[in-house]
């Protein structure tokens, strides 16, 4: 018998509202219930495990037969989208899709696998002026697990300029934030404890979730943000032990969420006692989004009147904080503003954490490199203007990027990311595995929507970046295009041709 893990549950308004106008002339009432359902699931605006109304209660709000429910519900059941759970009704689930059998894939010519630029111009003269500063270092023996001063204090001060006063002591350097990602999960995730992640998501931190034993939970997100409602309730009923949130320019989607969210979402931790990871790696890659905010941890601080860091008193764990006082743990890096081969990511958090973080790091790294961290000092002291090119040179390969794909593909949805690296394109059709398999013929390289969901949806997107030169983004669409309509001809995976077109 399948069996799914439920994860949460949407009200028969809810659901009216997320189905929008379902009802197709040319299909009975049932058949387009049932595909408008599991286009939501497939999507992952409904996530998987979440139980649906009563069949008689979303009779009563859609105005329908019972039977049409009934009917619709038993349509999902047996193409794998619905699994009836004893005692709490049915809950939606994804078929496992088996992909097609492919082509050979060719040498990749244009890669939209990394949402990640090449170094920023100009970065050789910072290099040149760290390494004049080599001496300083030498002496030393170059086994630090927290990092240099230096960096820290810089790092410190990039924080109190924005709003959250730090001190040096809250800042721990990484290997990137991938590394801090991957050792505060080690550090702070007992087996089986629930990871609060948005849906879709950074693709490497549910995986280093995963791999340090945690359950994965999901609140979706879309282009034009959280879903705040479902948020919260997830948050109350599941009271994860961690929430992993990206709330500026969030990848891959785009979206930031607006402050007065930020607020609901410390008052719902405080209440569930989660820790909250935010993930800033992007935050700086503002394109215009016309508003800044302090960082979501000095929302926490003024929102209950403390400091959600660094002076932690006694022996508390870290899974724990003090009372009413919703802990926080910012994670950043230079990898997207500056250059990803510095490998230069940092934690912030109170005294407690970063000590359980300095305990664990031992087994598995030694410390920072010096050179690289002498190089971050000299970034940190030149950041406004490094960063002034990054932006103008992200912003212009967007506006690239944007126009190509409107002008080639003008059935996709490209909505426009005010900030971040990266596109959440709309394909039409759930044709993400496939055009992203067909693609490698084509000699581009596209990460399937699928990849950053929690649990395979995500079939009618697909994640493009702009970090490639203008002239790569137009090759790589030419590219994409020619293989999206060539798709019509290739076999797809099985039981998705079914499928009505999203709205
Ligand atoms: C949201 C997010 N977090 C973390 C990382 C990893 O960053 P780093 O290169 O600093 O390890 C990335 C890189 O793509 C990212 O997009």
């Amino acid at each position: 018998m399948t069996t799914v893990e439920i994860r949460g549950r949407i009200g028969p308004r809810a659901l009216e509202d997320l189905l929008g106008t379902w009802a197709n002339g040319g299909q009975s009432a049932y058949e387009a219930l049932a595909d408008r359902i599991r286009l939501l699931i497939i999507d992952g605006r409904l996530p998987t495990g979440t139980r649906l109304p009563a069949e008689r209660e979303l009779a009563e709000t859609l105005g329908r037969s019972r039977t049409t429910i009934v009917s619709a519900y038993r349509q999902l059941r047996e193409t794998g989208h619905l699994v009836s759970v004893r005692g709490s009704g049915s809950a939606t689930m994804l078929p496992p899709t088996p992909l097609p059998a492919g082509p050979e894939p060719h040498d990749v010519v244009v890669d939209f696998a990394r949402a990640a630029p090449a170094a920023i111009s100009g970065l050789e003269n910072v290099v040149e002026r760290a390494t004049r500063n080599i001496g300083t270092v030498l002496t030393k023996t170059g086994f630090d697990l927290v990092g240099s001063v230096e960096l820290r204090e810089r790092i410190a001060a990039h924080y109190a300029a924005r709003g959250l006063p730090t001190s040096a002591d809250e800042i721990m350097i990484t290997l990137g934030a991938q590394h801090a990602i991957a050792l505060v999960s080690r550090t702070l995730l007992r087996p089986a404890d629930r990871v609060l992640v948005e849906s879709p998501t950074y693709p490497h931190a549910l995986d280093a979730f995963r791999g340090a034993g945690g359950r994965l939970v999901t609140t979706p997100v879309t282009t034009r943000g959280w879903d705040l409602d479902q948020l919260r309730d997830t948050l109350e009923r599941v009271r994860p032990a961690l929430a992993y949130l990206q709330l500026d320019f969030q990848n891959p989607t785009g979206a930031s969420m607006p402050p007065d969210q930020r607020d609901d979402v410390i008052r719902a931790a405080r209440r569930t006692g989660t820790v909250i990871v935010i993930d800033d790696t992007t935050a700086d890659l503002d394109l215009g989004r016309g508003w800044t905010d302090v960082p979501f941890a000095a929302r926490a601080d003024t929102a209950v009147g403390g400091r959600s860091s660094g002076h932690a008193g006694g022996a508390r764990s870290p899974r724990t904080h003090a009372a009413g006082q919703p802990a926080v743990i910012t994670l950043g890096s230079l990898g997207k503003s500056v250059w990803g081969g510095l490998r230069i990511g940092w934690v912030r958090a109170d005294g407690d954490v970063l000590r359980s973080l300095r305990a664990a790091r031992a087994a598995s790294d030694l410390g920072n490199p010096e050179l690289e961290q002498l190089i971050a000092c000299e970034v940190f002291d030149d950041y406004p203007a490094l960063l002034e090119r990054r932006i103008a040179q992200l912003r212009h390969q967007r506006d690239v990027l944007v126009g190509e794909l409107r002008s080639r593909m003008p059935s996709w949805d490209v909505p426009v990311p005010d900030g971040g690296a990266s596109l959440w394109v709309g394909l039409g059709a759930p044709i993400s595995s496939t055009l992203a398999l067909f693609g490698l013929t084509r000699g581009v390289h596209v990460i399937a929507g699928p990849r950053f969901g929690a649990d395979g949806a995500f079939e009618r997107f697909a994640r493009i970046p702009y970090t490639l030169s203008a002239e790569d983004l137009v090759r790589g669409v030419h590219a994409l295009a020619d293989t999206a309509r060539a798709l019509p001809a290739l076999p797809l995976p099985a039981g998705t041709t079914q499928l009505a077109e999203v709205v």
